[in-house]
């Protein structure tokens, strides 16, 4: 017959043939992927980790993290009026102490008056709005840039836990709202834990770094901080393997037994399956940090004209929450806050 004369013209289908359910009917205007969208971030899942400087009036860039600066406390308290301002909930403080203040047993960590207790007391005076989260460890204070005592190459437990517990104390003192053990060593959430409350200090949260892997993300924070010279060594008899994921149920585990209020994932990107399986499990407040090293590589992709950072940021953070994070600890929390208010 002459139904095939027409070279040009498609066949009609065979009846059946096209997909009765279509999953792009849902993604064909923007009101309907709107709609059904599982996942929302807003400047409420995020918290912005900022480092402080001695002195006054001193601002000064780290240079493998673009855009990120140093500040004194005069200059830190404006900024973190902006992160309040934005929406930011809460900000995490990292001390970059010159090294007279250090030595090999990070003294200056549980000294009431150090850089990071004056910051939480002008802050907390100043922008009361706005959560205190402070980082427990003693990298920032020793000689030998590990996060406990070093005793004959061996960064030895027991007594780290009872310096971290006195600078815990000195930072809920200053207005800490919530102490982040970032150390890895055992144990120290329970101690932390009962100290806290021996000293009236009951309402102070702890967000255990449950999961922190030894990775080479963190390479950037070394520098911001002044470590990265410093370090002899790795950090691999404390911190996790990359390798392991049971083995970060186990920690999580132990931290909420000896009463953590929130847990972390750290690094972020690399271990969104982590972050996963910790919420799945737990279903208790569980945060990413989004590490110096994963904000650095979309920075220098960015600066290559390699992609576009307001989106692949916005869609990092995004992955977060749909990986089940509840907040994300990111460098970009300022320009993400602002981009999301700019969204509406
Ligand atoms: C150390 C600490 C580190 C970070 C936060 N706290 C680095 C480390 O363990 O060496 C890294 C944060 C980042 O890379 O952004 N207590």
């Amino acid at each position: 017959d002459d139904h095939h004369s027409h070279p040009h013209e498609p066949a009609p289908p065979p009846v059946g043939a096209y997909p009765r359910i279509r999953m792009r009917r849902n993604r064909a205007d923007a009101w309907t992927r709107r709609m059904v969208s599982e996942n929302r971030l807003t400047a409420d899942d995020l918290i912005w980790p900022v480092f402080i400087l001695p002195g006054e009036n001193r601002r000064e860039p780290v240079p493998s993290m673009p855009g990120v600066e140093r500040l004194s406390i005069d200059l830190l308290v404006p900024a973190v009026a902006e992160a309040a301002e934005l929406g930011i909930p809460c900000v995490a403080l990292f001390p970059a102490n010159p090294p007279e203040v250090k030595d090999p047993m990070g003294r200056e960590s549980a000294n009431p008056d150090n850089l990071m207790c004056r910051a939480m007391r002008a802050l907390k005076r100043q922008v009361p709005d706005i959560g205190l989260f402070g980082d427990v460890a003693l990298d920032p204070y020793t000689s030998h840039g590990h996060d406990g005592i070093l005793r004959d190459g061996r960064i030895v437990n027991d007594e780290t836990v009872e310096v971290l517990v006195r600078q815990a104390l000195v930072q809920a003192d200053a207005g800490c709202d919530i102490v982040g053990p970032s150390d890895m060593m055992d144990g120290r959430i329970g101690a932390i834990r009962e100290a806290l409350d021996a000293h009236g200090h009951q309402g102070v949260r702890i967000c255990a770094y449950s999961a922190k892997y030894a990775s080479a993300f963190y390479g950037p924070f070394r520098d911001a901080v002044n470590t990265g010279a410093l370090l002899t060594g790795d950090k691999k008899t404390y911190q996790m393997d990359p390798a392991n994921s049971d083995e970060a149920l186990r920690e999580v585990q132990l931290d909420l037994q000896e009463g953590a209020d929130m847990v972390m994932v750290k690094p972020g990107l690399p271990y969104l399956d982590i972050i996963r399986r910790v919420k799945d499990t737990f279903r208790v407040p569980t945060l990413a940090y989004n590490v110096s090293g994963e904000y650095a590589m979309l920075k220098a992709a960015a600066a290559n004209g390699w992609l576009n950072y307001d989106k692949a940021m916005l869609e990092m953070l995004l992955a977060f929450k749909r990986s089940g994070a509840d907040a994300v600890l990111t460098y970009a929390a300022i320009e993400a806050a602002k981009l999301l208010r700019q969204q509406g």
